[in-house]
């Protein structure tokens, strides 16, 4: 796909350039955080004003799947990168459609607030499987609309973010919230439900732990997502999406050679061991778990768990709470097998039914902003 289509780097050229500016006189993440800010500025075209908050959406890996084409005047097609698959920890491209399906819901809530209906055909061209092809995920055409209801859930779409350090011990989470949480989902497809008994919540984090220890154990799976980390500020400017570690511990670990992606692949080494212990300790501090199912395991079903998996956590965002995504046990690589086995059958959700996304509740303050490629890196034309 990407051969027949040029895309335009303009974007991805004066990142690099500004990149290596900002390392040289200190390292920061300003440029890597700039769509952030860049949202809704003004682009004299509805799709792309829409499309500035699309790509603030959450995906797995912050991979970032989505390539835009503009058509005429009023229209776009969504397709997939297919450069930015993730064969080894999402081998049927599930999470990657849900990422896609976040960023359609995105951009739907978008086009609503500036006075449009966002009107989508997913999959115009059929649904691709068992992977993900050169097929269109979505067509949208932009309809203006003096009737189009605007989504409440619109005014936290920048201040929504993945929480992965440990949530407050003295704060419990009230069913009220997870209730107001849970009432964000519209569509019939998909269902929400959350555990907050003591042992519930004890059979999950210990499945989450396994998981996550099958994941990093299994060296092709924890390759692809080293492979993925950016290390320190210069390099998550130069490639912002992916895995990013930041911050002056960051720095001088890596400056004195302890964080590499190569120590991070050794069993062995301190870069492995504080791997496992910081996602472990996220893990033991969860207040209460949600899971997101769908009725079946459709394409069209995973494009809406995404619109509804950003629903949730916008709506997350509106009630104060934290919300981290611990995905390892819905893998679908062999390994994982017997983990998934055990997630489904706690939680009772009987095939064809499954879970698409689980997730840890809690209190925390908010990081800074997930880096993102510019809006104009994600266009490609004919
Ligand atoms: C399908 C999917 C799976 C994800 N799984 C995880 C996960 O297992 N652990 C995690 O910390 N974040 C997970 N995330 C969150 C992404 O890493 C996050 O959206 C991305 O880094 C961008 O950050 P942001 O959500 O703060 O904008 C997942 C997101 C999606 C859409």
């Amino acid at each position: 796909m990407i051969s027949r289509r040029a895309i335009l780097t303009h974007g991805a050229a004066s990142i690099v350039v500004l990149g290596s500016g900002i390392t040289a006189c200190g390292p920061g993440l300003g440029q890597a955080r700039e769509p952030w800010s860049q949202a809704g500025t003004g682009y004299d075209d509805v799709r792309l004003d829409a499309l500035s908050y699309a790509i603030l959406a959450p995906s797995p890996h912050n991979r970032q799947p989505w390539l835009v084409q503009l058509d005429g005047d009023d229209g776009l097609t969504v397709y997939a990168d297919l450069s930015r698959l993730l064969p080894e920890t999402d081998p049927p491209n599930r999470q990657i459609v849900i990422g896609l399906g976040a960023f359609l819901e995105m951009l739907r809530q978008a086009a609503a607030q500036m006075g449009y209906v966002a009107e989508t055909s997913p999959f115009p061209e059929g649904e691709p499987e068992p992977l993900l092809d050169q097929r269109p995920v979505a067509r949208v055409t932009f309809v203006p609309s003096g009737e189009v209801v605007r989504d409440p859930l619109f005014a936290q779409a920048l201040s929504r973010r993945t929480i992965r350090t440990p949530f407050d011990q003295k704060k419990p989470m009230p069913v009220s919230a997870l209730e107001q949480i849970g009432s964000a989902l519209t569509a019939q497809m998909t269902g929400f439900d959350y555990a907050l008994d003591m042992e519930r919540l004890d059979a999950l984090k210990r499945i989450c732990r396994e998981g996550w220890a099958i994941e990093i154990g299994t060296s092709r799976t924890h390759k692809e997502s080293t492979a993925l980390t950016r290390i320190g500020a210069a390099e998550i400017n130069e490639n912002p999406d992916g895995i990013s570690l930041s911050g002056p511990f960051i720095e001088t670990m890596k400056t004195v050679g302890v964080l590499t992606r190569e120590n991070m692949n050794d069993p062995q080494s301190r870069a492995f061991r504080e791997t496992q212990v910081f996602y472990d300790k996220a893990i033991n501090t969860a207040m209460a778990f949600g899971w997101l199912t769908t009725a079946d395991n459709t394409r069209r079903s995973q494009l809406q768990a995404g619109a509804d998996w950003l629903r949730l956590h916008l709506a997350a965002t509106e009630a104060g709470v934290a919300m981290q995504p611990l995905s390892q046990a819905l893998q679908e690589f062999p390994e994982m097998a017997e983990k998934y086995a055990e997630l489904h059958a706690l939680l009772q959700v009987d095939a064809p039914a499954r879970i698409q996304g689980l997730f840890r509740f809690g209190y925390a303050s908010a990081p800074e902003p997930a880096p993102r490629w510019p809006m104009q890196t994600r266009l490609i034309k004919d």
